[in-house]
């Protein structure tokens, strides 16, 4: 292929995919000073002009003439916004790499940007096979994927290597027949106002409360899988896993913050939103700060999270059908959360709540329906 001339103009309404020109070395060298950039991506740092020379003059037109690499400027609001390609195929499958400048970022262009080459991966290379990588934590990337149709995602340790270092990686693919639309919930956890305090998602400033909450000993008598002693690791991971659970759509979890200094009491989660058998149900669980205990706010934040539970979709909630609550025997602030929420005590397991001594407690089972409740 000759290069730019046979460079194939893509486009939407809204973005357009065409030849890098050398126009654009000022913004790519830009673009590539940004540290998300050089966080995510496999750029030299310190990223020079002459590594953009190199890039758009060199790599770029190589890439088109010999196959191997095929990458265009996105183009948006009349500026070069970011660069897309696709690379390999070899077989029919190929990868796909991306940027957005960080003043584009936000708007949607990178989601719309790889449906473009996705599209002309399949249809024009004759692709069976899309693969996207990421270094785990790059949200925004994952996100963008999830958008555009990827599915299948695994964690591949040590998968992907920049500078010299080894990173562990997400890989995700969409196949020829995949409808380029996400695949499952990325639930938001919505920020909801309750009479002195307010559910809000979690803030990574939360973990030295998430801490003394944690370790405090009715917490971890209760919840026997907390680790013990608890740590700030431990809490980090805690934090680590609300975006997990978010994306894969198994969980919505909240802080219970106060309503005027912010700071965490609480935690109130939905979880168990993918049930193999019931992808309707979801089971309530919680904890409280010691500090705030006894003043019926686990009983309150509860309720909001049944409304959020029960309200459709389309309406912002979860769409649940029937929610479920299990306190072990003996915990009787829990049940009382329960009772006093409307929930019905249904199911009385017997010698089915570990302790950390090695023996078992009974653990009652309350359920709750969205149809019962109207
Ligand atoms: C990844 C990148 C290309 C996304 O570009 P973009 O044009 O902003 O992408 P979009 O606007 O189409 O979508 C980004 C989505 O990620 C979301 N997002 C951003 N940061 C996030 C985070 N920390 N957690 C969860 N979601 C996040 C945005 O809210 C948006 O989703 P929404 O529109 O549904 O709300 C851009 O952030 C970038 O260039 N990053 C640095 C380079 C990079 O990481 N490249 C990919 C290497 S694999």
């Amino acid at each position: 292929m000759r290069f730019p001339e046979d460079v194939p103009v893509l486009s939407d309404d809204v973005v357009t995919l065409r030849a890098h020109t050398p126009a654009d070395i000022d913004p790519v060298f830009e673009m590539c000073q940004d540290p998300e950039m050089q966080r995510w991506t496999t750029i030299p740092v310190p990223y020079l002009r002459e590594h953009a020379e190199n890039f758009l003059t060199e790599q770029i037109p190589n890439g088109w003439r010999d196959g191997g690499m095929w990458a265009w400027a996105i183009e948006y609001d009349g500026r070069y916004a970011g660069t897309v390609d696709l690379r390999d195929g070899d077989g029919g499958v190929g990868e796909v790499g991306f940027a957005v400048a960080p003043s584009a970022r936000g708007a949607g262009v990178m989601t719309r940007a790889l449906r473009l080459v996705v599209r002309h991966a399949f249809d024009v290379l004759e692709w069976d096979r899309v693969i996207w990588r990421a270094f785990v934590g790059n949200w925004a990337s994952r996100r963008v994927a999830w958008k555009a149709g990827f599915r299948g995602l695994v964690v591949v340790p040590g998968g992907g290597k920049a500078r010299g270092v080894r990173y562990d990686e997400w890989v995700a693919t969409v196949g020829r027949d995949d409808a380029l639309e996400p695949v499952g919930n990325w639930w938001k956890a919505p920020v909801v106002e309750g009479n002195g305090f307010r559910l809000r998602p979690f803030e990574p400033s939360d973990a030295k409360r998430i801490v003394e909450a944690c370790s405090d000993e009715r917490t971890q008598y209760w919840l026997p899988g907390l680790p013990s002693p608890y740590q700030l690791p431990d809490a980090e991971g805690f934090l680590g896993s609300r975006h997990e659970n978010l994306a894969t759509g198994e969980g919505v979890s909240w802080a219970i913050a106060d309503a005027g200094t912010d700071e965490l009491i609480g935690c109130v989660s939905l979880f168990d939103m993918t049930n193999r058998i019931d992808k309707t149900m979801a089971e309530i669980g919680y904890w409280l700060h010691p500090e705030a205990r006894g003043r019926g706010v686990m009983s309150a934040a509860v309720r909001l999270v049944i409304e959020q539970a029960f309200k459709p979709v389309e309406d912002g909630g979860f769409g649940r059908r029937r929610l479920v609550l299990f306190a072990a025997d003996g915990n009787t602030a829990s049940a009382h959360v329960a009772e006093i929420n409307g929930f019905t005590h249904v199911v009385l397991e017997r010698s089915a709540s570990p302790r950390r001594d090695g023996s078992f407690a009974d653990l009652h089972g309350f359920d709750l329906l969205a149809a019962e409740r109207t």
